[in-house]
């Protein structure tokens, strides 16, 4: 409960408390179904932190009308015992309820211009939830730092933004995509996937670094290698591309020269049978 998470918050830093130095609190949020990709954020707050704290909140906000939440991933005991053995302090897991009340809350978080490109496109208010749960987390929780994978790019960028639009005090850590040995980024969403899916799933990934080496090597150009690239993906059975995106980092804007100073995102999201796949690296 959050009363509950709360008062071992307080016991934590009463417990841990050096001095007149107040142990620093990592807080990682997450949806459970724990694979690497969040055990590697876990273990980087391990590193950094006196206190870790995970939160683990299926958040019906986030999700569209036409996507089942009750079809999302769980594993609650597993989630638990990896917890345990990564050494994180407290596992805070509230109920629908508990967060957002019997007859829902009335004040959200709202997303400009950053919640409308890529993602935020073919999922409207997608962000605006994430947004609104994640900073009700940070209030509950309190941390100095929170930990968000590369993996949700989009994600990482607005958080980073909000928190400077809002002015809290917390210290956003960007932690890098874990993969596949096939080069698949690790995602709760590839448990939907069939065998056959499995298999080509990768090519998402191939693509990309294609795309990357079209792009700066042989400094082709961005448009035409962009379709291209939509034209190999769809040449996948099952295939369906959401977007193949070549944006500025800062703004998530689509640019059409890759751009060292600010910097280039190439972000991919593709229908592989009925799960949206999604994935990103850096071109410049
Ligand atoms: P979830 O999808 O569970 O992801 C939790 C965190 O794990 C996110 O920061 C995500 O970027 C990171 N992550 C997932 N797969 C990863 C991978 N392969 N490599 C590195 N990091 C990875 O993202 C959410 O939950 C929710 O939107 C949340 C922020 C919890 C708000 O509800």
């Amino acid at each position: 409960t959050i009363d509950g998470i709360r008062s071992n918050i307080r016991w934590l830093r009463a417990e841990r408390k050096i001095g007149e130095l107040s142990p620093r609190i990592g807080f990682v949020p997450t949806m459970g179904f724990l694979h690497e990709g969040h055990a590697s954020l876990i273990q980087k707050a391990r590193a950094e932190n006196e206190i870790v704290i995970v939160s683990i909140f299926i958040n019906p906000k986030q999700f569209g009308p036409n996507e089942d939440i009750n079809r999302y991933p769980r594993s609650p005991q597993e989630d638990q015992l990896l917890c345990e053995q990564l050494g994180v302090d407290a596992l805070f897991t509230p109920s629908v309820e508990e967060m957002y009340g019997k007859s829902d809350i009335y004040t959200h978080v709202h997303v400009d211009l950053l919640g409308n490109f890529l993602c935020g496109k073919s999922r409207p208010g997608h962000f605006d939830g994430v947004c609104t749960v994640v900073s009700k987390l940070f209030h509950i929780i309190t941390p100095d730092a929170a930990y968000f994978g590369q993996k949700d790019a989009q994600q990482l960028r607005i958080i980073e933004q909000m928190v400077h639009d809002l002015s809290m005090p917390i210290e956003i850590v960007s932690c890098p995509i874990v993969r596949e040995a096939d080069g698949l980024a690790k995602s709760s969403r590839n448990a939907y996937l069939s065998k056959e899916e499995r298999a080509l799933a990768p090519e998402i990934f191939n693509t990309m670094k294609w795309m990357k080496q079209q792009i700066i090597l042989e400094e082709n150009d961005v448009r035409q290698v962009r379709v291209e690239a939509i034209h190999r993906l769809e040449g996948y059975p099952g295939f369906k591309v959401d977007y193949v995106s070549i944006v500025d980092k800062k703004t998530l804007a689509p640019v059409d020269h890759i751009d060292h100073v600010s910097g280039t995102l190439l972000a991919v999201a593709v229908y592989v049978g009925n799960t949206r796949l999604i994935d990103n690296i850096n071109i410049a």
